[in-house]
């Protein structure tokens, strides 16, 4: 059984995957809007992501017999300068992300919450590569700046990425 300061701290994360989850959603709209159309699905799709990082933080939560609580969802930004701006704005929030797993793995440490500890490795791994994805499309952006043909061509390349719960990446 998880200590109650364990399971407020879950429940918390599990907010945070969620509001990362409507923030992409956000993103995406915004993208789509502005016809990056391929921008638009990979936000949609790293959107379906978060949500799935909030569903599993809810099943251990559950499987250590603890309760899960849902908090109300902040509003995201919904208005962007440019598209390299949204994805420097992805990357920001990965990298918020990132520290808020960290604390949770520091008080999980502290606490002694074993199993937790384990399932969060899980996401410190993923938030490693999650930066590192984030970090190299805003490179790629800034490499290409106001070129047309190069941004649709980034843009086709963002379109074909696939779902991971296809069990391709
Ligand atoms: Fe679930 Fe991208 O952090």
């Amino acid at each position: 059984m998880l200590s109650q300061v364990m399971q407020d701290a879950i429940n918390e994360q599990i907010n945070n995957e969620l509001f990362a989850s409507y923030s992409y959603l956000s993103m995406a709209a915004w993208c789509e809007h502005k016809r990056f159309i391929g921008c638009a699905h990979w936000m949609r799709l790293q959107s379906e992501e978060e949500r799935i990082h909030a569903l599993r933080l809810h099943d251990f939560q559950l499987a250590r017999d603890g309760q899960v609580v849902y908090q109300a969802i902040a509003q995201p930004e919904s208005d962007f300068e440019s598209v390299v701006e949204v994805f420097e704005k992805a990357l920001a929030q990965e990298q918020t992300v990132t520290q808020q797993i960290d604390g949770l793995y520091e008080l999980a440490f502290n606490e002694k919450a074993f199993a937790a500890l384990v399932e969060l490795e899980w996401f410190i791994t993923e938030q490693v590569e999650e930066e590192k994805t984030a970090r190299e499309i805003v490179h790629k952006f800034n490499m290409v700046k106001d070129d047309p043909a190069s941004l649709l061509d980034l843009d086709r390349e963002l379109g074909q990425r696939v779902s991971e719960q296809a069990g391709a990446k």
